[in-house]
């Protein structure tokens, strides 16, 4: 099997990894790929939200399969153009995508499906904001409705703070937000693998938003993760699929709006039981690196099967025992204003740690071919070990071997997990 995957960060370096691992795959081009993804893919040069540039690499390369990492993409419609082209793609239409694209949408097909979620009010001015933060209450949450970069949701306590994020989400194009109620309880992250009517979950995840340790700072695009939840209810990831994945995919069905690839799925484990605060229509990054890589089963053959409806037959997933732990590694100023084109140095000793690999998220070339950061999230040290002690410890000696000047990591992803301290409910 030939496969093209689409993105350039750490998401899309596992992706590829896990892809090229898989007997059954001979080549893995990347679009357009990153210095890291480059070891294992060919990588080319590519705008991926034209369609149609993206379906003439398939075909130029001849694929079988087409995997789209971001969420951009997906929703400006490129799945549709490679499916039209005749291409298996891995990955959710246009339509199907606004599950992602439109947190209103979204709110709808929650609520159409009779999925368990925050209340929620959709406002279109400043009176229905005044009146929908009155009657919700603090702590105050508020979404912009549309694709916002991880920066659309405030969480406050300060009306105040509610209120200027309310003008500012109205004043974007999609003229519209969403205030929820707020949920409390330990987030969780479900990967689920869909061919539109079969869905299956990856291991929960947990990922960890705040910039700083014991979640101090503001929201980030993700700062590290860990899975499996010791401390979760047996049974979380079934209780996820009969609750909110199968109803959801059986709703788009319904709609004539597929959904094939992956929903991701946040939930709160809340102290009134389990409630979805998000769905993304891609794999998480970095929850989604810590739940693949204790997949075991054949990784394109799995997404293969999803994109051509064969998933009721491909048969149950494999799941190591080992835990995963993934650190991230920021630029200096992330994430308010990451400072790029800093020297990155020490992969080479980082990957010799037993159970590591280093994936690439912003990095470049420099003009003498050195390794330079080139975004706010530089590097992903993900870990496997028996336990989450020796997976953390394994991370953070790889971490410690790597320089990168003013850069900066969580000391504390899974730490509360290995010490036995999360508890649910309360
Ligand atoms: P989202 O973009 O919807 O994933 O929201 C980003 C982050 O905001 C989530 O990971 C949560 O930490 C937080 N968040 C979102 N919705 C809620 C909610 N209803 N209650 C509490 N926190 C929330
Ligand atoms: N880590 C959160 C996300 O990928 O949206």
């Amino acid at each position: 099997m030939k496969v093209l995957v689409l993105g350039s960060g750490a998401r899309e370096h596992a992706l590829v990894n896990a892809i090229a691992a898989d007997p059954e795959v001979d080549a893995v081009i990347a679009a357009p790929g990153n210095p890291g993804i480059d070891a294992t893919a060919l990588c080319v040069p590519l705008d991926i939200l034209d369609g149609e540039a993206v379906a003439a690499v398939a075909r130029t390369h001849e694929v079988d399969l087409v995997v789209i990492g971001p969420e951009a993409p997906l929703v400006a419609g490129v799945a549709d153009v490679c499916r039209r082209a005749g291409f298996a793609v891995f990955g959710p239409s246009g339509a199907a995508a606004q599950l992602e694209g439109s947190k209103a949408y979204a709110k709808e097909v929650m609520a159409a499906a009779e999925v368990p979620t925050a209340r929620a009010h959709v406002c279109t001015t400043m009176e229905q904001v005044e009146s929908g933060l009155n009657a919700l209450g603090a702590p105050h949450v508020v979404k912009a409705d549309g694709l916002a970069a991880g920066k659309g949701v405030v969480v406050t306590d300060s009306r105040d703070e509610a209120l200027a994020h309310a003008a500012a989400c109205l004043a974007r194009p999609e003229g519209r937000l969403v205030l929820e109620e707020y949920l409390d309880g330990p987030e969780v992250s479900v990967f689920c693998i869909s061919d539109g009517t079969t869905v299956v979950p990856l291991a929960p995840a947990q990922d960890f938003k705040r910039v700083g340790d014991d979640d101090a700072g503001p929201n980030t695009g993700g700062m590290g993760a860990y899975s499996p939840l010791e401390w979760a209810p047996t049974g979380l990831a079934d209780e996820v699929i009969a609750r909110v994945a199968q109803p959801t995919i059986t709703e788009m069905r319904r709609r004539g709006t597929p959904f094939v690839g992956v929903l991701y799925i946040g939930v709160a484990l809340s102290s009134r039981g389990l409630r979805v605060f998000e769905f993304n229509v891609r794999f998480g990054d970095p929850d989604g690196q810590a739940s693949i890589a204790r997949l075991e089963t054949p990784f394109a053959q799995l997404l293969h099967a999803a994109a051509t409806g064969a998933l009721d037959i491909f048969g149950p997933l494999r799941c190591s025992a080992d835990r995963a732990v993934a650190v991230v590694l920021t630029a200096k100023g992330y994430p308010s204003t990451p400072r790029t084109g800093d020297r990155i140095t020490g992969l080479d000793a980082a990957a010799t740690v037993p159970g590591v690999t280093v994936l690439h998220a912003g990095t470049a070339l420099d003009e003498t071919g050195a390794l330079v950061s080139s975004g706010g999230r530089v590097l992903d040290v993900v870990a496997v070990g028996s336990d989450l002690a020796a997976a953390r410890s394994a991370a953070y000696d790889a971490m410690a071997l790597i320089e990168l000047d003013g850069s900066h990591h969580r000391s504390d992803i899974a730490l509360k997990a290995a010490r036995g301290e999360i508890t649910i409910g309360a």
